[in-house]
C-alpha cells in the first residue's frame, strides 16, 4: 500500500506519496516553482538553488527539488525573501556565464528583476569553444554547471562515465578525465548530454556550424 503524506503549500492542502519532493507536490496542484538544474530525466541534485522555498520550522530556505514532503509540512513558494535569493543566484550566475541561451534563467531574470550587471567586472569564464570530435561542440561560456550532462553520461542513463566536474570555484567546469579529447574517452557519442543541456553549452556540430558560418570552433 502506498503511504501518503499531507502538506500545505501556499495555503492549499496537498496529498502526495511518501518520498515525493516539495517540487513534485507543488507541481501536482499547479504551483510552478522555478528551476534551473532540475530535469525529471535526472536524479535531482539541488545545485542551483533557484527552486528555494520557505518551510515552516526551517531556518534556511530549502531547495524544493531535493526536499522531501513530510506530514504536516507548511511551504511558501513566493515571498520577498525567496525572490531576493533567486535574484542573487541569477546575478551571480550572470557574472560568469553567458545566459543568452538559457530560457529558464532569462525568464527568471525578468520575473525577479535581477540586475545581471550587478557583479559585472568579476571573473568571466570565456574559454574557447571545443570541437574535438565530429558530433558536437562544447561552449563552456554558456555552461551553467547544472550537472545534467554528467548525470546522463553516468548512472542516470548511459553508464559511460566520460565526463565529470573538474576544478574549483570559478575554474569549475565539466571535463573529460585528464582533459582528453572526447574520442579518446569512454564517450560513445549517444548524444544524451546534448539532449539534456538547458543552456546551449552542448550542441550538435552541424547546428553550431549553421549558427557560426565564419567562426570554426577550436
Ligand atoms: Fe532545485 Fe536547482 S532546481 S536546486
Amino acid at each position: 500500500m502506498t503511504e501518503t503524506v499531507h502538506l500545505t503549500i501556499n495555503g492549499l492542502t496537498v496529498e502526495t506519496t511518501r518520498g515525493a519532493t516539495v517540487l513534485d507536490a507543488a507541481g501536482a496542484i499547479g504551483i510552478d516553482i522555478p528551476t534551473l538544474c532540475y530535469d525529471p530525466r535526472c536524479a535531482p541534485n539541488g545545485l542551483c538553488r533557484m527552486c528555494v522555498v520557505e518551510a515552516t520550522g526551517a531556518r534556511l530556505l530549502q531547495a524544493a527539488c531535493v526536499t522531501r514532503a513530510v506530514e504536516g509540512m507548511t511551504i511558501t513558494t513566493e515571498s520577498q525573501r525567496i525572490t531576493r535569493a533567486r535574484r542573487t543566484v541569477l546575478e551571480m550566475l550572470a557574472a560568469s556565464t553567458d545566459l543568452s541561451e538559457t530560457p529558464d534563467a532569462l525568464a527568471q531574470i525578468a520575473e525577479t528583476g535581477a540586475d545581471i550587471a550587478r557583479f559585472a567586472g568579476g571573473r568571466e569564464r570565456r574559454p574557447p569553444v571545443v570541437a574535438d570530435n565530429p558530433m558536437f561542440v562544447r561552449d563552456y561560456a554558456k555552461c551553467i554547471l547544472c550537472w545534467r550532462c554528467v548525470q546522463v553520461c553516468a548512472e542516470d542513463a548511459q553508464y559511460a562515465f566520460a565526463i565529470n566536474f573538474d576544478g574549483r570555484g570559478f575554474d569549475t567546469q565539466i571535463a573529460t578525465f585528464f582533459g582528453k579529447p572526447l574520442p579518446e574517452t569512454t564517450c560513445v557519442f549517444c548524444g544524451q548530454c546534448v539532449g539534456v543541456c538547458p543552456s546551449g553549452a552542448l550542441k550538435p556540430l552541424r547546428a553550431w556550424e549553421l549558427e557560426h558560418p565564419d567562426g570554426p570552433a577550436a
